[in-house]
Parts: structure tokens; C-alpha cells; sequence
């Protein structure tokens, strides 16, 4: 499937995640349950579900190429949460923002909000040198 649609269904009310953030484990889970999504509901017709389904599990961490997902995969030793940002590799690069620059901060509110802070989240490419936390610029670590 192409990924516009993609982008449409899964992107409109946050970041549409590329599948190489999580392992299939993850994706099924998801998608099994957008009925109950964080709270939400974001159920969608079958087909479109089965589509976006295959978009994610063909892509997924398990099977990308892509460093990030290698080293989402290792730290995660076999567990599938639901949340990329529960991901221990997620968690250790990203301990020491603090809450007043993410909770707090009214234009982030959650680490689920990817593009808040990484200026080129669309293209897949979290580096460390392409943040810029809204209220507060670059990041620029020591
Ligand atoms: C009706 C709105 C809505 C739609 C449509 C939606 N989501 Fe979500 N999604 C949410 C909310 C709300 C959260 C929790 C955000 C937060 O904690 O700040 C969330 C969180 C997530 C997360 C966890 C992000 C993280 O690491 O914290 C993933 C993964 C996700 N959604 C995938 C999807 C996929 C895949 C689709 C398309 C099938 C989708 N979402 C469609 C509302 C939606
Ligand atoms: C509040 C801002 C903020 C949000 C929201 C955020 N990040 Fe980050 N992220 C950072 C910062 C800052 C770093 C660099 C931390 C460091 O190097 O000390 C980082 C680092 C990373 C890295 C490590 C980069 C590397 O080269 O290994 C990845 C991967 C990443 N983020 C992915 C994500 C994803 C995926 C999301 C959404 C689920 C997300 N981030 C949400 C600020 C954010």
C-alpha cells in the first residue's frame, strides 16, 4: 500500500510512526485494539485496517534495516510493548529531558509527540542533532 494513506489514517491525530519503531509483536497488538487506542477509539472499516496492518508488519522493527530499529530490537530482548516511548533504548536517550521541557511543556505534553522535537520525524531520522525542543532550541548536549 502507498504510504499516503497511510500518513492520512494513522497520522491524523499525531505523528504517523513509521513501522520500524516497533516489532510486528507490537503492531498486532495495536492493531487489534484500536477499538480502545490510549483511551481512544480509532477504529477503521476492516479493509483499511488489514491494509494499514500489512503496511506496518512488512516494515516493521523486526525486519528494517535501519539502526534505530536494530537497536530498538536489542534492547527490547523479546518484549512488545505498546509504546515506542517504553522501548528501553527510547527510554535511556531520552532520561534526561526534563519534565518542564516535555510534561510541562505546552507545546510537547508527551514523548509520543516525536515531531514536536525532532525536525525531521517525517523522514524517519531521529538524530540527536536535528532536535529542537519548542521554548527552548537546540539541544545541544555536553
Ligand atoms: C482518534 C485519534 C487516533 C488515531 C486515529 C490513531 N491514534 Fe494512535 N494514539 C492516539 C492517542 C490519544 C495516543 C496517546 C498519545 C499520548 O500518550 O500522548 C496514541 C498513541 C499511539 C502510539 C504510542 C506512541 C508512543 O510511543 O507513546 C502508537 C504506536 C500509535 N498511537 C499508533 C497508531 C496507529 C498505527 C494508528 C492507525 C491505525 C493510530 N495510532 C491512529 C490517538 C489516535
Ligand atoms: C521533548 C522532545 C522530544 C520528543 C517528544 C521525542 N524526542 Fe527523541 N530525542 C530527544 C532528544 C533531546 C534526544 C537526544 C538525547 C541525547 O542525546 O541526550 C533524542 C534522541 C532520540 C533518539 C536517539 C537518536 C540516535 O541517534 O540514537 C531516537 C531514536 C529518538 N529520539 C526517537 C524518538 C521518537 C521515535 C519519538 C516519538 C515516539 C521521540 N524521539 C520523541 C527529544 C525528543
Amino acid at each position: 500500500m502507498d504510504n499516503e494513506f497511510y500518513l492520512g489514517e494513522c497520522g491524523s491525530c499525531h505523528f504517523a510512526y513509521q513501522p520500524g519503531l516497533l516489532p510486528a509483536a507490537s503492531w498486532k497488538k495495536i492493531m487489534s485494539s484500536l477499538d480502545d487506542h490510549f483511551g481512544e477509539n480509532a477504529e477503521f472499516p476492516e479493509d483499511d485496517a488489514n491494509r494499514i496492518k500489512s503496511y506496518l508488519l512488512e516494515g516493521a522493527a523486526d525486519y528494517s534495516v535501519s539502526r534505530i530499529s536494530a537497536k530498538f530490537m536489542r534492547s527490547l530482548r523479546g518484549e512488545a510493548p505498546l509504546r515506542i516511548s517504553e522501548i528501553p533504548y527510547f527510554v535511556k536517550e531520552h532520561d534526561e529531558l526534563p519534565r518542564k521541557m516535555v510534561r510541562d511543556n505546552s507545546e510537547v505534553k508527551s514523548f509520543s509527540r516525536c515531531d514536536a522535537c525532532h525536525t525531521d520525524a517525517g523522514k524517519g531520522f531521529f538524530d540527536e542533532h536535528a532536535v529542537k525542543i519548542p521554548g527552548f532550541g537546540r539541544w545541544e548536549e555536553e
